[in-house]
């Protein structure tokens, strides 16, 4: 049960959130949900594999993962839209499995906006408590506050059809659509994507205000990594059907479990190693022996990775560092590209024994004397700061 949350302040003015916090939020739990599509048919897809986790009262939750991994499929098996093969889905301590999507107290937003070109905006966003019969006073307190929430109380005094509002502020109307009538999870698929980008990022923070300002349990959609650390209190990351990691931004980048998501979740470079000892390797094709720091050695070497495994060598961009000067740990490379990107310059180095000419990328605080596009470099790599990880197995 949600206390009305609609007395809320007006849009961008939420200072002091706890004021306005309703009483019950749900938890929401995975349990070895899994869904296969077409699982009679010659080419069956499993779309999600023995996925299990929980989502806290209140959170702000981001599915993050490639194009086709199951974001939206477990978004949808979330609302009933989807039925799961097996597992259960749980609001709250209440098994969902069997109920129908239209019993599930839901709201849903779509990178499509989905709104009704043939109705004004009031109308747009009372559809769902119109469906609810609600009286129609109530119907008015109700949209003039979730559009007041929105920020949209001025365009709702001239209330036109949606065709006459900007990308952004369509986005707003769907939101308000799917807020008014206090759902207990807020669903989001990829809701930004069709905005430009500048606008993307001010609607990510409008998003988090006014899901910070329910309360309301909340799953937000992306491909996009930026977007899910910026709006998610935790992210999942999603690979072919399979939850990889699930943390804050801050874990995911500081501690990824393997190569895929420490690529996914900002920069990595990655360099072919041999394990020479306890958090020690050597870069293929050099002689010098990189230390690690034992937290950022992302496997357990009791798993029988014995000296001598084949292992990735893993170094965000700020990790590296290139010298003019050859140097017994310098790798050496040619400069494709340098940006100068404000706060630092980025380089793009191609390893002359790379084989798939795959570049790195190298951030100096400061541009290089001397070196220039198509100039041989040689990389070094920080001692202490890389990652190890196993290399990928599943493709
Ligand atoms: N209705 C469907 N029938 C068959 N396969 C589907 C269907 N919906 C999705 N898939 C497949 O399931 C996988 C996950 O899709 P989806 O959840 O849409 O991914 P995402 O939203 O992460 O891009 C993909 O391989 C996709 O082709
Ligand atoms: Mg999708």
């Amino acid at each position: 049960m949600h206390i009305p949350a609609w007395v809320l302040p007006q849009a961008g003015t939420v200072k002091n959130l706890q004021e306005y916090l309703p009483i019950m939020s749900l938890n929401l739990t995975y349990t070895h949900v899994n869904k296969i599509f077409g699982e009679q048919s010659k080419n069956p897809v499993h779309a999600l594999k023995d996925v299990s986790f929980a989502i806290e009262p209140g959170e702000l939750f981001c599915l993050l993962g490639p194009s086709g991994c199951g974001k939206t499929t477990l978004l949808r098996s979330t609302a009933g839209l989807e039925s799961i093969t097996d597992g259960q889905i749980l609001y709250g301590d209440k098994d969902m499995t069997l109920i129908p999507p239209f019993r599930r107290n839901i709201g849903m937003v779509f990178q499509s906006f989905a709104l009704y070109p043939h109705m004004n905006i009031f109308e747009n966003v009372a559809y769902g408590l119109r469906v609810r019969k609600t009286p129609d006073d109530i119907v008015r307190k109700k949209v003039t506050e979730v559009m007041e929430l929105v920020g949209l109380t001025e365009e709702l005094k001239r209330n036109p059809s949606p065709t006459g509002l900007s990308g952004g502020q369509q986005q707003r109307v769907a939101i308000a659509r799917a807020l008014v009538y206090d759902p207990d999870i807020l669903l989001l698929d990829e809701p930004l994507a069709n905005l430009d980008a500048k606008l993307r990022r001010y609607m990510r923070a409008e998003i988090r205000r006014i899901q910070k300002a329910t309360n309301i349990t909340t799953i937000f959609v992306t491909h996009d990594q930026e977007e899910a650390m910026a709006i998610g209190d935790r992210l999942a990351v999603l690979r072919k059907g399979v939850v990889e990691q699930i943390g804050s931004s801050n874990e995911l980048y500081t501690r990824p479990n393997n190569a895929f998501v420490s690529n996914f979740i900002g920069k990595m470079n990655f360099f072919n190693a041999k394990l020479t000892g306890q958090g020690k390797a050597t870069i293929e094709g050099t002689q010098t022996e990189i230390s690690v720091h034992p937290e950022n050695v992302r496997f357990s070497t009791n798993k029988g990775v014995a000296n001598g495994s084949s292992v990735l060598l893993g170094a965000r961009p700020e990790q590296l560092e290139i010298c003019k000067e050859r140097t017994s740990e310098g790798i050496r490379g040619t400069v494709q590209i340098i940006q100068h990107l404000g706060q630092f310059v980025r380089y793009e180095v191609v390893l002359d024994a790379s084989v798939s000419e795959v570049s790195m990328e190298i951030d100096m605080p400061y541009m290089v004397e001397g070196v220039f596009e198509r100039d041989s470099v040689y990389v070094k790599v920080k001692e202490g700061l890389p990652f190890l990880f196993l290399p990928e197995v599943r493709n």
